[in-house]
């Protein structure tokens, strides 16, 4: 049995904003020095206060527009890439069988600590906003959703990785015997994916736990799935159990099966073409429009400069 490590719990001050969620986070210490055995289990707090009702929907942060229509939530919840529960679109329904309570997350690899954490524990103690941002699969399809959630940047400060650490690897769930699609055994089980350790403290990168004001819904990634809009979808890893602080450079799920298409860095470039098509333009799923695609999907402002020195490297793929 793993257990919560009391360094997890301690959050240094440039985590922590908001007096109301400080405050919270102070209950949720209370809380468990009042109950150690049921932290420490990791068995969670499903069907109790502690569970995350009362958290969505989450303040909106006006910073982050889209220039674009929200997309209509039944399309988001309904048209899915999961390939846990099947190669196609329509996996929403298998999606339910996920079973997102208990589920526990860890964080260890290059880190002052390593620790395991109740999902919705970390959820509770994690600042909560809300963020519209744009999604852009590298089938060239597109999506604009409302998130809710809390700042990578927070947990990695949460982790404190030592100096050497350079990637954050995140790995999905395997079980299955609920995903059907894990029977699929040529595939590189579990689902993984990666980032370097600036990338995960760009301002960007966000842990989403809800979108559309409520908890987010399992086929989207529940209970915590990475969004980076400024890459192709694929980077955006859902259903979350792992984050691993490393030296060496993951090798993501879709890279390590078709590398010469889906590489590492994986950044939206309307001028770098997949091999099989072109990634010119997108379309939008909801509006039914086809659109040119933004160099970074639009967001160059607050990411270009982590790649302005990487000459000869793939970053658009
Ligand atoms: N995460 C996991 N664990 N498994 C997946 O198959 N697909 C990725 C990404 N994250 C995937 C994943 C791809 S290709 C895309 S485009 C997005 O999830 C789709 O997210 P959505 O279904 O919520 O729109």
């Amino acid at each position: 049995m793993t257990i919560v490590s009391k360094r997890g719990w301690e959050l240094p001050e440039s985590a922590a904003t908001p007096e109301d969620k400080f405050l919270r986070r102070r209950e949720l210490v209370k809380a468990l020095a009042a109950g150690p055995i049921l932290a420490a289990s990791g068995i969670g707090f499903a069907g109790t206060a502690w569970a995350t009702g009362g958290l969505y929907p989450a303040k909106r942060n006006p910073r982050y527009r889209l220039g674009r229509p929200v997309t209509d939530e039944k399309i988001v919840t309904t048209y899915n890439n999961f390939y846990e529960f099947g190669s196609h679109k329509q996996i929403w329904k298998a999606a339910q069988k996920l079973k997102t309570r208990p589920w526990t997350v860890t964080v260890d690899g290059m880190v002052e600590k390593p620790f395991t954490v109740d999902a919705d524990a970390l959820i509770r103690k994690l600042p909560l906003e809300e963020r519209l941002y744009r999604h852009r699969c590298v089938e060239a399809w597109s999506i604009a959703v409302p998130w809710s959630g809390f700042a990578l940047e927070a947990l990695v400060a949460m982790a404190r990785p030592s100096a050497g650490a350079k990637y954050l690897e995140m790995r999905g769930f395997h079980d299955a015997s609920v995903a059907s699609g894990q029977r699929q055994v040529w595939y590189p089980w579990p689902y993984l994916e990666g980032l370097t350790i600036e990338e995960a403290t760009n301002e960007l990168a966000f842990i989403a736990t809800g979108a559309y004001g409520k908890e987010i819904a399992k086929q989207n990634g529940a209970p915590l799935r990475l969004a980076v809009p400024w890459k192709y979808g694929f980077k955006s890893i859902k259903s979350i159990t792992r984050f691993t602080f490393t030296d060496k450079r993951p090798v993501s799920f879709w890279e390590e099966i078709a590398g010469q298409e889906y590489g590492f860095w994986a950044n939206v470039n309307p001028e770098v073409d997949h091999p099989r098509w072109s990634q010119a333009t997108e379309r939008q799923l909801g509006t039914g429009q086809r659109v040119p695609t933004l160099l970074y999907n639009g967001y160059a402002e607050q990411v270009a400069h982590l790649y302005k020195d990487m000459k000869g490297e793939a970053l658009f793929k």
